[in-house]
């Protein structure tokens, strides 16, 4: 339990990666995760397309936009590009409204056991959709939903305490700082308004 807490804290956004393939069992276990996820009436609406060739790869980049806080500064710099990724299709036959859900439990799932097995991710939604729907020949009853960036992290990112602005920004060393709001914050205990003690 321990470990998966740490997984959790050690999760990151990762726009840095190394050039180092990814073998295609590390990825099909991914994909399970996504698979294995909640699903409202468990009615499964989603598909998974799995990007590992390089010319698939090379012709998906341009579909995707990085860090807008930060932009250029975040989007993955040459030779750092992620090495896989996994479209997310919602199948509109299946559900056409209220597939959000089983989408953000997906790819949560998706994000963690990509980083259980060592590699960091990136979620889209700032997505070229037409575009990635001819590269990857997707039929029209499937919506596009997001894309998650995969590869081994060429970068640490690091938490840092919220002081007023959400904006994620970059140091002088290259290094991201993600601003997150204190757990006392966002936390109510028995009533609205009653906050837990702080951790010691
Ligand atoms: C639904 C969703 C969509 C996102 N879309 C993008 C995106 O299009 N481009 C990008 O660079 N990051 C995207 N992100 C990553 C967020 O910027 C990132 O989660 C946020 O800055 C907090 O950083 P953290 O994931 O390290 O906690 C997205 C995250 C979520 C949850």
């Amino acid at each position: 339990m321990q470990d998966f807490l740490q997984l959790i804290r050690k999760r990151r956004t990762i726009r840095q990666f190394k050039a180092e393939e990814i073998p295609d069992r590390v990825l099909l276990k991914v994909a399970e995760a996504g698979r294995l996820a909640p699903s409202a009436a468990n009615l499964q609406p989603l598909e998974f397309v799995l990007v590992k060739d390089a010319e698939v790869r090379r012709k998906i980049f341009p579909c995707l936009r990085w860090a807008a806080y930060i932009s250029p500064a975040g989007d993955p710099k040459p030779g750092h590009e992620p090495t896989a990724y996994v479209v997310i299709l919602v199948n509109q036959e299946i559900r056409d409204k209220g597939f959000e859900y089983d989408v953000g439990a997906a790819a949560e799932n998706i994000i963690l056991a990509a980083l259980a097995q060592g590699l960091g991710s990136c979620w889209l939604i700032s997505v070229d959709r037409e575009m990635v729907r001819e590269i990857l020949a997707i039929p029209d009853r499937y919506r596009i939903d997001s894309v998650i960036a995969l590869g081994y992290p060429d970068e640490n990112p690091v938490v840092e305490e919220f002081t007023g602005s959400v904006k994620y920004w970059k140091d002088e060393h290259g290094t991201l700082h993600v601003p997150k709001r204190k757990l006392e914050s966002v936390v109510h205990l028995n009533r609205f308004g009653q906050r837990p003690e702080p951790e010691a």
